[in-house]
């Protein structure tokens, strides 16, 4: 038995490939039907001047979002479609079943990381976020110091703050692209991107300096309202 990539590999198709040839036929419908997607890419164009982050890795950040949104779409319309015409059965339906996660989580991820930006003046210390930090972590510099030091490990991700509903529990993730480790029965609070395309054009290797770019542009108030 060969796994996921094993045959993606063997009939030379990439997930985009099997994406387009299935998404030929759907162009046209595309058109007719623009009005009936289900997504929209938001525009987060108020971004563009915060300190340290220049327009050139926004605009580019924004067409990436822009590319989840798109391909959300197409995944959810040709899954649909592939239901109406009986192709339950088949390698490609499975395939895009796989997909759509990371599609529609590269999609809501970015929407959660761009709208926690935007802010200024850092977190309010007697706000009841700052205080349910200080609650689980022992204090907010200890939830900070924690949330950085999953953002500066190795590799490709998130670096995400989560509050388990169950309990209200405070918990920083390490997101390992955009499908993966997302705790089950969680709501997240922080999103922080550490592709190398969210910092790479203006701090090279230095996600460091990245992180701290971020932090000084926390929108906590709007991050504050995700808490339950
Ligand atoms: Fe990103």
């Amino acid at each position: 038995m060969i796994n996921r990539r094993e045959f993606l590999a063997t009939i030379g198709l990439g997930g985009t490939a099997l994406l387009l040839a299935y998404s030929v036929p759907l162009e046209a419908k595309f058109k007719k039907e623009v009005m009936a997607m289900p997504y929209t890419a938001k525009d987060y164009s108020k971004l563009i001047g915060i300190e340290g982050f220049s327009e050139t890795l926004l605009k580019n950040h924004f067409t990436l979002y822009q590319g989840y949104v798109t391909n959300t779409n197409k995944v959810l319309d040709t899954l649909e479609q592939m239901l109406k015409e009986g192709k339950t059965g088949v390698l490609e339906f499975a395939e895009l079943k796989r997909r759509l996660g990371w599609e529609f989580n590269g999609m809501r991820l970015h929407e959660y990381y761009f709208e926690n930006l935007g802010g200024k003046g850092g977190i309010n210390k007697v706000g009841k976020l700052a205080k349910k930090m200080a609650e689980d972590f022992g204090s907010y510099e200890a939830w900070e110091k924690d949330f950085k030091a999953v953002g500066t490990m190795r590799g490709i991700g998130w670096a995400a703050l989560y509050q388990d509903i169950t309990n209200g529990k405070l918990i920083n993730f390490w997101i390992n692209e955009h499908d993966v480790s997302h705790p089950a029965g969680c709501n997240l609070i922080l999103i922080m991107d550490v592709f190398e395309h969210a910092f790479m054009i203006d701090y090279g290797l230095k996600r460091a300096d990245y992180i701290e770019a971020f932090f000084k542009n926390i929108n906590w108030s709007a991050v504050e309202t995700r808490l339950k």
